[in-house]
């Protein structure tokens, strides 16, 4: 195959499978210039506040960046160490915890920041000490672990599955395509400078990946993007195809939401029969 020269070629032939040499650099140092400045994040090189990280993740696993931004410092003066969490009453961290979701990950919150506290106040330092405390699973615990502990380990939520899944244009759809997804992003990991390659996966996700338009021309890492040379990132991850839904008739339904039970009701309008 010809060299590449140019910062990416569409109409290349893509070979099964690339070497990524240089990649992790090359994010790096897009980082380096573009990265998102967050109230939790410390500067490129520079280890992050355990408590700030996870809280940040906590937070950040069901609001998005901007309510986070709006709510952090907020939570932070509340509480300011992981200590004064634990040592908080649970009606006022569910109180601040208005608007960020659902409680239980706040009784959760409570509950590991109980648990840390009880072993000194430190958080732990591997990602599988991480994952035993509550409310802290795979992706959370390699996301501290690599951001605030230095830990060599991906971090693969949704945006980072959809760049794994591009870079090497997975053809098996998701969900089965996690494992293969998460052993790929793994292997990009660098010894150097791992927490910040974790949030660099994550902005660009964020900002140049994105889920409908992705913009590969702008992206560090189009030429070892095999969905950008044959351009076609955007139909990766590849979702598994909906199955049939049978037509059903009756007179009257109950909704309920698979997730958690939750039971819909609607109020009836003023004037209606049975009005409330
Ligand atoms: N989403 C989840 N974790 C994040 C982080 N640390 N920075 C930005 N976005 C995120």
């Amino acid at each position: 195959m010809p060299p590449v020269d140019s910062e990416f070629a569409f109409d290349l032939p893509v070979p099964a499978s690339r070497p990524r040499s240089g990649l992790a650099a090359a994010l790096l140092a897009w980082y380096d210039g573009h990265r998102r400045r967050l109230p939790w994040r410390a500067d490129p090189g520079v280890a992050a506040d355990p408590y700030r990280v996870w809280l940040s993740e906590i937070m950040l696993q069901q609001t998005t960046v901007a309510t986070v931004l709006s709510r952090f410092g907020r939570f932070l003066d509340r509480f300011p160490t992981v200590i004064a969490l634990a040592n908080a009453p649970i009606e006022d961290v569910l109180a601040e915890w208005a608007g960020l979701g659902y409680y239980a990950r706040a009784r959760n919150l409570h509950a590991c920041a109980r648990a840390v506290a009880a072993k000194g106040g430190r958080f732990p330092d591997t990602v599988e000490g991480l994952a035993k405390l509550p409310g802290i699973g795979g992706y959370t615990a390699g996301a501290i672990g690599a951001i605030a502990f230095g830990r060599p380990v991906a971090a693969v939520d949704g945006n980072v599955e959809r760049v794994v899944s591009r870079l090497y244009r997975i053809a098996e759809s998701m969900p089965q395509a996690k494992p293969e997804i998460r052993d790929l992003a793994q292997s990009l990991v660098p010894a150097d400078r791992p927490g910040d390659f974790a949030q660099a996966m994550m902005d660009l996700g964020a900002t140049i990946c994105l889920p409908r338009g992705p913009l590969c021309g702008r992206c560090p890492v189009a030429r070892w993007c095999d969905g950008a040379a044959t351009g076609d990132a955007a139909l990766y991850p590849v979702k598994a195809e909906k199955a049939e839904r049978p037509t059903r008739l009756g007179t009257a339904y109950v909704a309920i939401r698979g997730r958690d039970g939750a039971v819909l009701l609607r109020r009836r309008p003023p004037r209606a029969c049975w009005a409330a």
